[in-house]
């Protein structure tokens, strides 16, 4: 099949983005009410629209840090193997962590990033991930907050790519390629 042609169809529009993000923001301050601060963790590059936007509903006090995990490259299926390309810049040791993820799908790159982040020995370690499509799981893993379940779609928008395009949406939007 040729890839090069495909429409967007959205599936979540940006209104209801917004309105779950408060809502988990809500969610997580109550949450983590007793912190003296919570570090926000994006997994670049897929979760940077979601985590400027959480970050900003967030009534704690925050510091944000990122982490590069190898993604899909430029196809649309997983590879199992998970590397780090760009660490944390700050120790996380006894500290209150949030990993914020666009998408869990089969699981491998957030059960990587958590038992690598547990051997830091943070007080806390918690997973916000906009996106979850269950029914590709792997890895018996789970966000602690799930924006949206979506089905087995290929999506784009609000920071998540197809072959790097498509990450300024506003909406999420799934793939559908066309003759
Ligand atoms: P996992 O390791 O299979 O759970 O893959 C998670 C990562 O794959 C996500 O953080 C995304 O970067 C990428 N991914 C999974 N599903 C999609 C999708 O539908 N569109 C774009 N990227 C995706
Ligand atoms: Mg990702």
């Amino acid at each position: 099949m040729d890839h090069s042609n495909y429409v967007i169809d959205q599936m979540i529009s940006a209104k209801s983005i917004a309105a779950r993000v408060e809502a988990l923001a809500e969610e997580i301050s109550a949450n983590f009410a007793d912190t003296n601060k919570l570090i926000v963790v994006g997994l670049l590059r897929g979760s940077f629209v979601f985590i400027s936007d959480l970050v900003r509903e967030l009534d704690l006090p925050v510091e944000v840090d990122f982490l590069e995990t190898s993604s899909y490259g430029d196809s649309m299926h997983s590879s199992r193997e998970v590397r780090i390309l760009k660490d944390l810049r700050g120790e996380i040791e006894g500290r209150d962590v949030l990993v914020v993820e666009d998408i869990v799908d089969t699981g491998h790159t957030l059960n990587h990033v958590l038992h690598m982040l547990q051997s830091r020995e943070p007080k806390r370690l918690e997973v916000c991930a906009l996106l979850d499509k269950p029914s590709r799981r792997e890895v018996d893993i789970s966000a602690t907050w799930t924006g949206f379940e979506i089905p087995d779609e290929f999506v784009v928008g609000y920071g998540i790519d197809y072959a790097q395009r498509n990450r300024n949406l506003p909406y999420i939007g799934k793939v559908r390629f066309i003759e």
